[in-house]
């Protein structure tokens, strides 16, 4: 039993590396350019991390970020990459950008000038699209304190500084509606097999030429699945209360799953309801296994 082809991390039984330790996990062009070399030290050992994913070919990464009370990044920036995060406890204002509270959520495209500060500490998923059809790799560019909310890389009157998403300063998932199952399947493709009476979907940013996402899906207690299956496109989960029965074990709130695309898995289900935090690399459309 267990998943045959998905990479399953159990957060809560996974050290924390510190900032330090994670400074020699970038790419030179990220390392070099934190600010500086005397306050990096004092400044990364408030910075702790747990890592989710990381593809060297790309440098898209998704990390479990904790930034202590008082943390406050050295300098202004921008990055190539997508940046991306999702705030699972305490606050944090990014200048140029907003205050940013428990549940919110932010996608920045590559080029915009922002910087963090948070006084009672922060928690968050945050993540690096990389190189990909979204954006560049995870560089780092020290920009100017008084250029906030500036992009760096594409004049801000220009449209493609909205890159493939949009510009999403400040989403507060709690205010968007929750897109019934079946509604959200007419726009997915064939997702036969899944329990959609059971399922049901904010959309917390998109890409609308190929259907990359990240959303919260949210399951009903009872939520069962019909039928072994795979998606055509990579899918990656973070439980964030609740827990889901798969492939025979319970995956619990700090359970993370990266399943690789055309990967056959067992049907999923919740016995108790669940939510999650999904990104998913393209349209949600699922195909049965061959009985
Ligand atoms: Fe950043």
């Amino acid at each position: 039993m267990g998943l045959q082809h998905a990479t399953v991390l159990n957060t809560h039984s996974m050290p924390w590396e510190s900032g330090l330790d994670y400074l020699r996990t970038l790419a030179p062009a990220f390392r070099d350019n934190l600010g500086p070399a005397d306050l990096v030290e004092a400044n990364f050992a408030k910075y702790r991390q747990k890592n989710l994913y990381l593809d060297p070919q790309t440098t898209r990464r998704l990390d479990l970020v904790q930034l202590e009370a008082g943390y406050s990044d050295l300098t202004h920036c921008c990055h190539d990459s997508v940046e991306e995060g999702f705030l699972l406890a305490g606050n944090v204002t990014l200048d140029g950008e907003g205050a940013l509270q428990t549940g919110d959520y932010f996608w920045r495209p590559p080029g915009w000038i922002h910087h963090a500060q948070t006084q009672p500490g922060v928690e968050l998923l945050l993540g690096f699209e990389g190189q990909s059809n979204e954006s560049g790799p995870v560089s780092r560019h020290v920009c100017s304190a008084h250029l906030a909310g500036a992009n760096h890389l594409i004049a801000a009157s220009d449209e493609a500084s909205l890159g493939s998403r949009g510009r999403l300063c400040q989403v507060t998932a709690s205010q968007l509606v929750w897109q019934p199952g079946e509604a959200y399947a007419r726009g997915e493709g064939a997702l036969a097999g899944f329990d959609l009476a059971h399922l049901s979907v904010r959309v917390l940013s998109r890409n609308p030429s190929t259907g990359q996402q990240t959303v919260l899906l949210r399951l009903a207690p009872g939520y069962q699945q019909a039928t072994a299956g795979f998606h055509a496109v990579w899918w990656q989960m973070f439980v964030l209360t609740g827990g889901v029965q798969w492939g025979g074990e319970h995956f619990g709130e700090g359970v993370f799953v990266h399943r690789p695309a055309g990967a056959v898995e067992a049907a999923m289900a919740s016995a108790q309801g669940a939510l999650l935090y999904a990104k998913i690399d393209g349209w949600m459309d699922f195909t049965p296994a061959a009985p």
